[in-house]
């Protein structure tokens, strides 16, 4: 969905040839990288070396690739960068020969694939982003979330309570990836017999989000759309005639008077919560227990209690984060680091780059769940776009991860080791077995 736009590009020759070495250095692995699976599971090398020699990259496919914690960090709230397409400049990219490169074939888009994705605040500047944004924003102050911090331990009991007398299960079908799905449905009002769906469409939804996703993610993605309108457009009417006291109900009215809200955006900002707060969550609590059964002492401080586990959470974040990259537009020519940017650029923001910074984090790779600067992390984003579900994301990971330890204290990750799944953007696992 970020980038269904390509151009059929001739060969798989580099671009406008490097002038360092080092930069030689980094694009082979950096297209590696992208393509490669092994290479996911273990991204530390190559992110050390583009932090280390080229921190502001050009890629010979056009978009840039920043990875230091304070080129990240700036840029996020640049407002010299956006998030909205419509300011890219095609003729800047190649992307042609990367997709043939990590086997998509010759991808072009002809742009009638998820067709919210431009109603999506994700994707808006202000004006638009700022009213989208406002209209959300009420459903996550802390007084709202408080008030559902009872229903989510109920619901994190209520899974728990299901798999105690099993053997051993996989921790993303039968968990990670109800848990969220149902807090959602309890934050819109959905009733929570509809997790399963946001279950299925979510992760279709989230692969469209990736940088290059190949044709057949983006029908995918698109089906899901159509799925999620299908059954929600019902549910819309009836709010509309019978109003709740719930998001749902404020996001209908909010359409309903027509200068606020219109019927795409609604549709496209309930389609954002269902993604956004669905696919991130999951991985955080699969990422975290991988992290923590490789990590013994660590697990054993969060299990007794001894330490935060609001900042444990942070760090796992910080460690292994469930969103690995954003990318922005370069809404005018830029300098970054003494690089001239050409208006209408991609910058691609990684943030596990930028969490392992050790100018910013000691000895990086290190899991410290006491960690006193774990929430500097990126996992979040940055600026105008900073994750409005961070403190829901956060409360979810805060309940269920301890509570995990405590039900199961033998758990322990079953060989062989989890694989990661083929998605770029969002980093986490296919199944997680687990043996309790
Ligand atoms: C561990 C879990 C999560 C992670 C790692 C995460 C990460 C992110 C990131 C990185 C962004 C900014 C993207 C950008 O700047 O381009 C973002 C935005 C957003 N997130 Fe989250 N998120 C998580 C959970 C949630 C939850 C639980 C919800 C809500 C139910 C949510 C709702 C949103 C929304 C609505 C935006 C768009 C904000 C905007 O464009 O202004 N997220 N998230």
């Amino acid at each position: 969905m970020t980038t269904h736009l390509d151009r059929e590009a001739p060969s798989i020759a580099p671009g406008p040839r490097a002038r360092s070495w080092s930069r030689w250095a980094v694009t082979p692995p950096l297209v590696a990288f992208l393509a490669s699976a092994r290479l996911r599971d273990r991204p530390d090398r190559l992110l050390s070396l583009l932090r280390d020699h080229d921190p502001i990259h050009r890629s010979p496919f056009g978009f840039w690739v920043l990875s230091t914690h304070a080129e990240v960090e700036a840029t996020l709230r640049d407002h010299r960068f956006g998030s909205d397409e419509v300011n890219l400049d095609l003729d800047l990219l190649r992307l042609g020969p990367l997709h043939r490169m990590m086997g998509h074939g010759d991808v072009t888009y002809e742009g009638e694939f998820m067709d919210v994705s431009h109603d999506l605040m994700l994707f808006r500047d202000p004006p638009d982003h700022t009213r989208l944004r406002g209209l959300v924003a009420r459903a996550f102050t802390p007084r709202r979330l408080a008030k559902i911090e009872d229903r989510v331990e109920a619901v994190a009991d209520e899974l728990l309570a299901d798999l105690a007398r099993r053997p051993g299960f996989d921790l993303m079908s039968e968990l990670a990836y109800p848990f969220p799905a149902r807090v959602i449905c309890e934050l819109l009002g959905l009733p929570q017999s509809d997790h399963e769906l946001i279950s299925i469409h979510g992760r279709s939804l989230a692969v469209g989000l990736d940088p290059l996703p190949s044709k057949e993610q983006l029908r995918e993605a698109d089906g899901a759309v159509v799925a999620l309108r299908r059954h929600l457009e019902p549910v819309f009417a009836a709010r509309r005639s019978a109003p709740r006291d719930d998001l749902l109900s404020d996001l209908v009215g909010a359409a309903d008077d027509g200068d606020s809200l219109t019927a795409d955006e609604l549709l496209a900002t309930v389609v954002l919560l269902l993604i956004a707060g669905h696919e991130t969550t999951a991985n955080l609590i699969g990422n975290g227990t991988v992290l923590l059964d490789a990590n013994p002492e660590e697990r054993e401080r969060l299990r007794a209690g001894t330490v935060d586990p609001g900042r444990a959470i942070d760090e796992l974040l910080r460690r292994d984060p469930p969103v690995q990259m954003t990318q922005r537009i370069a809404l005018d020519d830029a300098e970054l680091g003494g690089r001239a940017v050409p208006k209408g650029s991609i910058v691609a923001l990684l943030f596990m780059a930028a969490n392992h910074d050790p100018a910013v984090f000691e000895d990086p790779t290190r899991l410290d769940l006491d960690r006193p600067n774990a929430n500097r992390h990126l996992t979040f984003g940055g600026g105008a776009h900073y994750c409005l579900g961070a403190s829901l994301a956060r409360m979810e990971g805060r309940i269920m991860l301890p509570k995990l330890l405590r039900t199961f204290p033998g758990l322990q990750v079953a060989s062989p080791a989890p694989r990661h799944r083929p998605s770029f953007t969002i980093r986490g696992y296919e199944r997680v077995d687990l043996t309790v």
